[in-house]
C-alpha cells in the first residue's frame, strides 16, 4: 500500500487564496496583536511565522515582548488596552508562558470577541454547547488539511491521543458536533489510557497529539487507517548537528502501512497559521457587523 503524504502547503495555500479573495473585497485590513512573554525557542518560531503571515495578507499587526519577569499585573494592563484598542480585531498571548503565570487567569481577560486562539472560556463554552465562534487554530487546521485531501469524518471512528486544550480535547470536541466537518465517533486517549495501542488501532484515524517523539507505531495504528501527527518535538541532531523535528508519530513506520499520513514538518504546522489568519478575518468581521 502506498502511503500518501498529506502535505500540509497545497492546503494552506488553498486556505489563504480563499482567504484573499475576500480580502480583496473588504472594508479594511484585519489587525492582530500578538502577546509573547519570555524567551521561549519555539515560540520565536511560530510569533516568526505568523509576522510573515500577516505581512503576507496585509494585515495590521503589532507585536509585545515582556521578559519573563513580567508580573501578571502588568500584562493584564497591555490585554486592557488591546481590548480597548479599535484597530486590533485579534489578540493572541502566545503560550507557553513563564512559570509563575497563569495562563487561564491572562486568557480569561480577553475580549472574547477579540480572542483568535477561541481559548477563553466564552468562546471553549460556545464550542462545548455546539455553537462553535471562534474556533482553536491546530484543531480546525486539522480539520481543514482532512477536509483539502477528502477525508471523510462522518460515522468514522477517530482516536485522538492528548488532551490539552489547545489541540486534542477541543479537537474530540469539534470531531462530535453534530453537521459537516463533524459526526464521527471519538475516542479521546491520554497518559492514563490503560491500553493505547488498543484504543488506538480500532480507529480509521488517529490523531497524535500528546507532545512525546515518535511514540506512536505500527502497534497503534491498524493497516489502512489515516494518521494526523500534531507532535513538533526537537531532538538532538547527529553529532554536533542541528537539532531534528520529529513528530508524535514514527512517520518511517507509516509508510507501506497506513493509508495517509501527515508529515513533521510540513503537515500540520502550517496550518495553524492559516486559521490564524482566518479566525483574525472572521473577528473582524464580526466587529464590523458583516456576518
Ligand atoms: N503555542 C503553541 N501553540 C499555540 C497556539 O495555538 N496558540 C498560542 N497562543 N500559543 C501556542
Amino acid at each position: 500500500m502506498q502511503t500518501l503524504i498529506l502535505r500540509g502547503e497545497p492546503a494552506r495555500e488553498e486556505a489563504m487564496a480563499k482567504l484573499r479573495a475576500k480580502l480583496s473585497a473588504a472594508p479594511r485590513a484585519p489587525g492582530l496583536a500578538v502577546v509573547v512573554v519570555g524567551e521561549d525557542p519555539a515560540s520565536a518560531v511560530y510569533v516568526r511565522n505568523k509576522t510573515k503571515a500577516c505581512e503576507a495578507l496585509g494585515y495590521r499587526h503589532q507585536t509585545h515582548r515582556f521578559p519573563a519577569e513580567t508580573s501578571e499585573a502588568e500584562l493584564l494592563a497591555c490585554v486592557a488596552g488591546l481590548n480597548a484598542d479599535p484597530g486590533v480585531d485579534g489578540i493572541l498571548v502566545q503560550l507557553p508562558l513563564p512559570p509563575g503565570l497563569q495562563a487561564e487567569r491572562i486568557l480569561g481577560a480577553l475580549d472574547p470577541l477579540k480572542d483568535v486562539d477561541g481559548f477563553h472560556p466564552e468562546n471553549l463554552g460556545l464550542l462545548v454547547s455546539g455553537h462553535p465562534r471562534c474556533v482553536p487554530c491546530t484543531p480546525r487546521g486539522v480539520l481543514r488539511l482532512l477536509q483539502h485531501y477528502d477525508v471523510p469524518l462522518a460515522g468514522r471512528r477517530v482516536a485522538v491521543v492528548g488532551r490539552s486544550v489547545i489541540v486534542g480535547r477541543t479537537l474530540a470536541l469539534l470531531l462530535s458536533l453534530k453537521g459537516k466537518g463533524g459526526d464521527a465517533t471519538v475516542v479521546m486517549c491520554h497518559s492514563a489510557t490503560p491500553d493505547l495501542a488498543a484504543e488506538t488501532s480500532r480507529a480509521d484515524i488517529v490523531v497524535a497529539a500528546m507532545g512525546r517523539a515518535r511514540a506512536l507505531d505500527r502497534r497503534h495504528v491498524r493497516r489502512g487507517a489515516v494518521v494526523v501527527d500534531v507532535g513538533i518535538n526537537r531532538l538532538p541532531g547527529p553529532a554536533g548537528g542541528a537539532s531534528l523535528l520529529a513528530g508524535d508519530v514514527d512517520t518511517a513506520a507509516m509508510q507501506d502501512w497506513a493509508a495517509a499520513c501527515t508529515p513533521v514538518p510540513g503537515g500540520v504546522g502550517l496550518m495553524t497559521v492559516a486559521m490564524l489568519m482566518q479566525n483574525t478575518w472572521e473577528a473582524m468581521c464580526r466587529r464590523e457587523g458583516l456576518v
